[in-house]
């Protein structure tokens, strides 16, 4: 089956390995121009590379697993069956996005986004067939989940069939239908959130915080600590459109984490957040 990715990114990237282990998947990735898309399947082949040296996959393996990747523009994703927008988060460009690809791809063809907060139904207005919510995990070959997220116009078919692809990409996928944070987001961001404010509150250090929830709930990380990876603008924008959407004050971005942001305190991307990282 033909793939295509447009957005060569941190989870373009990863979403176009995830599908090119699988031998029966060939995978164009796009970007705004060429040279982006080629950067991103460098840094496929140099995972892959680190997985081979580690011997966790073969020398073999990983030549075939880069082999199934292509770059090129909008134009070559003609033949897909399937194309998965993960370019930036910005409603503009996606249904800009989606625009062109009308104009390329066949009417079969099932057009996906990664988007983590933007309304599927609104990004698939004008387009005359349903996107659906394809809700890939950073990072994408690694992680286990995809939520399939049917939006207003999003048939029950294209659902059924998206789930049978995540399948076939050995994806555990859930179906949610469209709203703010969809099922991950709505649980783990707002979690994050509340150990800000105790935090915040002086109630206990950010080690204790993190350590209480590690062995009293068995989270495989703290919520701090997971905060800072997941990067606390990307927190605080989750937890924005959160409250922006439900209206309800329990989603209120905590004030500290919006100072740590806007003093640039993301967490490992620069460096610090409530842990220091060396970059
Ligand atoms: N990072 C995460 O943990 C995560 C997890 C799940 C979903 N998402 C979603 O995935 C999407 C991508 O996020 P990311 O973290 O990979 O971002 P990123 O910034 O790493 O990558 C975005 C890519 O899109 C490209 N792009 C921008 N405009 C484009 C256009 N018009 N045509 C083609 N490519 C274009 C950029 O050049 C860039 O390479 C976003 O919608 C984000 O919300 C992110």
């Amino acid at each position: 089956m033909e793939a295509g990715l447009v957005g060569a990114g941190t989870m373009g990237s990863g979403i176009a390995l995830a599908f090119a282990i699988h031998e029966e998947y060939r995978v164009t990735l796009c970007d705004i121009d060429e040279h982006l898309a080629e950067d991103g399947k460098r840094r496929i082949s140099a995972k892959l590379d680190r997985l081979a040296r580690k011997g966790k996959v073969t020398a073999d393996t990983a030549a075939a697993v880069v082999a199934r990747i292509s770059t090129g523009a909008l134009e070559s994703l003609a033949p897909c069956e399937l194309v998965v927008e993960a370019a930036s988060e910005d409603m503009r460009v996606k249904r800009e996005l989606f625009a062109a690809l009308q104009k390329v791809c066949g009417v079969d063809c099932i057009f996906a986004t990664n988007t983590s907060s933007l309304s599927i139904t609104e990004m698939g207005q004008d387009l005359g067939r349903g996107l659906i919510g394809m809700h890939f995990f950073n990072p994408a070959d690694v992680m286990a989940l995809v939520e399939v997220v049917a939006g207003a116009d999003t048939a029950p078919e294209t659902v059924a069939r998206v789930k049978d692809i995540a399948l076939s990409i050995g994806k555990t996928p859930v179906e949610v239908k469209e709203s703010g944070g969809f099922v991950v987001n709505r649980l783990l961001i707002p979690m994050i959130n509340e150990a800000v404010g105790i935090y915040a509150e002086g109630l206990a250090s950010v080690d204790d915080i993190d350590t209480a929830m590690r062995l009293g709930a068995n989270h495989p990380m703290g919520p701090l600590a997971l905060g800072d990876l997941i990067g606390l603008d990307v927190c605080l924008a989750i937890m924005e459109v959160l409250h922006a959407e439900f209206g309800d004050d329990k989603y209120r971005p905590h004030p500290l984490l919006r100072k740590m942001v806007r003093g640039k305190s993301l967490g490992r991307k620069t460096g610090k957040g409530f842990f220091p990282y060396t970059t």
